[in-house]
């Protein structure tokens, strides 16, 4: 394990998610509104494990850890709640072993607050769990001009997980991170020994005020009993010559203008938090 190799920044948005992405995952998983980035995966997965070893997200959305994991020679397991989301990440695993990766993964569709049991055959054996909660609702999304000619109203599409009002997305702020702390106790129980966490997580914007959600997703994880070894951040925007290179999406530009007419400093998010947390009963 060569977790010293990852720096405090990881230059994981170099290149444009979509290019990230391209031929890499089946097209329809653009549909998904908040993907990882496929390199910051990519990055942690190096970081923390060995290929053989077992990389778990629970929710896995469309797929992008177990993608990542088995392009790298390590098995996965993945857990989402919407069945569309699972077909996807079923699609985009074909995909990767189409392509050559070695790795095997599975997925399930379903409440991860049930993942110790439906993997129960994986007890004490994730030497990885690779996350993100679902937040920012607001920024999430993409933009299509509502004429041919550019004029008229913008249509958002992509920007909704579901209509499903149990999607832990949908829920408010604590009752989301209730259910995540459930999620991370019951993948304890999936863990190895020396096993680690890792959960991307950014702040958001609720009516202006500026909500440190990992702050809160650090304090969730500690009570779901683990301990905070490592804050990284892990760039969405580029660099170059020195400089960076915004990536934001048109909803995320659009909330900081919005904020800015409002008198309010805030400028587009250009990176994720990086939280590594590892086993606080002695374990690790
Ligand atoms: C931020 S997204 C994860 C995206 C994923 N990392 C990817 O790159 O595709 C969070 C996902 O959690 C799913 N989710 C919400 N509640 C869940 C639950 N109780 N169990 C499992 N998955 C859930 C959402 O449907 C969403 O796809």
């Amino acid at each position: 394990m060569s977790e010293s190799v990852l720096s405090s920044v990881l230059a994981t948005g170099q290149l444009q998610s979509r290019v990230q992405r391209r031929g890499r995952y089946v097209p329809e998983s653009m549909r998904h509104p908040g993907k990882m980035l496929p390199s910051i995966a990519a990055h942690v997965i190096s970081a923390f494990t060995e290929p053989g070893d077992l990389v778990l997200d629970p929710m896995c959305g469309i797929g992008t850890t177990l993608v990542e994991a088995v392009h790298l020679g390590r098995h996965a397991a993945g857990m989402e709640y919407e069945a569309d989301f699972a077909g996807l990440t079923a699609a985009n695993v074909q995909h990767a072993r189409s392509q050559g990766a070695t790795g095997f993964a599975r997925v399930a569709c379903g409440d991860a607050r049930n993942i110790a049991t439906v993997f129960g055959d994986l007890q004490g054996m994730a030497a990885l769990v690779l996350t993100s909660p679902p937040y920012g609702v607001r920024t999430h999304g993409h933009v299509r001009c509502g004429s041919r000619e550019g004029g008229g109203p913008v249509q958002k599409s992509n920007h909704r997980y579901s209509t499903d009002k149990r999607n832990l997305a949908h829920q408010r702020l604590p009752q989301l991170m209730e259910g995540f702390g459930q999620i991370l106790a019951r993948c304890g129980e999936l863990l190895r020994p020396d096993g680690v966490v890792a959960i991307t997580v950014r702040p958001i914007r609720v009516n202006g005020h500026l909500v440190d959600l990992p702050g809160q997703v650090i304090d969730t994880a500690e009570a779901a009993g683990l301990v905070l070894t490592h804050r990284l951040a892990a760039l969405l925007c580029g660099v170059r010559d020195g400089r960076l290179i915004n990536r934001a999406s048109f909803f995320q530009m659009l909330e900081a203008w919005r904020n800015q007419e409002k008198g309010r400093p805030v400028c587009a998010v250009a990176h994720e938090d990086l939280l590594i947390l590892r086993t606080g009963d002695g374990r690790g």
